[in-house]
């Protein structure tokens, strides 16, 4: 039997923890598979795409920078990636068609807005910070739980206009007005990239928040965040990105290989652990 390929595309790629979640669930599933980096330039994915249509990839993720950038060179998108287009998740389908998806809706709402879901959740509002690769599907999965009162803030503000204009229903705070504003805010989300490691941290004091606010980032390298730690000595409620990370993969898994691998605990502790 041929080993079937997998990979994720992206550029910076070597801290993906994608391919160790792949490889443990191929062996545990006993699939003949493999699943690596691919670090590669913009002119590089319409090659990479062209290895999945001749059957030298099975599928591949997508993160930065090319979640919209892929989108051009598939034959169609489907589900989440239609509604968001942003596409992290590509496969070939049974009519021989390159087919975009995305998981990362799906792993926001399992690792957060479903754990939500009985505390009046369409009456909270949400201030998602960033305006990257990841904020389409983070507003969209808002707005499937009847969320109405969301806001973005970017530092360029441009980038925060265009998330408006798909998702209209958005209101947009200026960066530099985000601290008078912050008291309003039931829910922070960090969908930015300050918090990785080796790279640059908030500058924001988050002074005047609310007591009940609940504070979610998407960073799960490291697992707690500069943002987490302080958060939770003020005892604010706080979520990390590693589920999110595990459960985005586990759609992908499943998308691919038709089994729907097993999130558990001790998934989650390999993972956590890998970080360190
Ligand atoms: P991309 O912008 O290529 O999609 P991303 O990692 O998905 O990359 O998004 C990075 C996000 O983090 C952006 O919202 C970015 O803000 P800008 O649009 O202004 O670049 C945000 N970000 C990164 N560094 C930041 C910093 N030092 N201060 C504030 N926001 C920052």
């Amino acid at each position: 039997m041929m080993e079937k390929k997998f990979g994720i595309i992206g550029k910076p790629i070597s801290h993906s923890l994608s391919p160790a979640l792949h490889n443990l669930w191929f062996k545990k599933y006993n699939i003949f598979a493999n699943y690596s980096l691919i670090e590669i330039e913009p002119q590089e994915i319409e090659g990479i795409i062209k290895k999945i249509r001749n059957g030298e990839l099975q599928g591949i993720n997508v993160t930065v920078p090319y979640k919209q950038a892929v989108i051009p060179f598939l034959d169609l998108i489907i589900d989440d990636a239609k509604e968001t287009l942003s596409v992290n998740t590509i496969s070939l389908n049974k009519e021989g068609k390159i087919v975009g998806n995305n998981t990362d809706v799906y792993g926001f709402e399992q690792s957060f807005v479903n754990k939500l879901s009985n505390q009046n959740l369409e009456k909270n509002r949400v201030l998602v910070l960033g305006a990257g690769g990841v904020t389409p599907s983070i507003i969209y999965a808002l707005k499937k739980k009847k969320i109405n009162e969301i806001f973005i803030s970017n530092r360029t503000l441009k980038k925060a206009e265009e998330i408006k204009k798909k998702f209209s229903f958005t209101q947009i705070i200026e960066w530099k007005n985000i601290e008078t504003k912050i008291q309003d805010m039931d829910i922070i989300i960090n969908a930015t990239s300050l918090g990785l490691k080796n790279g640059s941290d908030f500058k924001l004091e988050f002074k005047n928040i609310n007591s009940n606010l609940i504070y979610y980032d998407i960073i799960y390298n490291p697992n707690e965040t500069t943002m987490i730690k302080k958060f939770k000595k003020r005892n604010i409620q706080t979520f990390s990105g590693l589920e999110m990370f595990i459960y985005q993969a586990q759609k992908s898994f499943s998308l691919w290989n038709k089994i729907n691998p097993e999130v558990n605990e001790e998934i989650k502790q390999i993972v956590a652990t890998k970080l360190k």
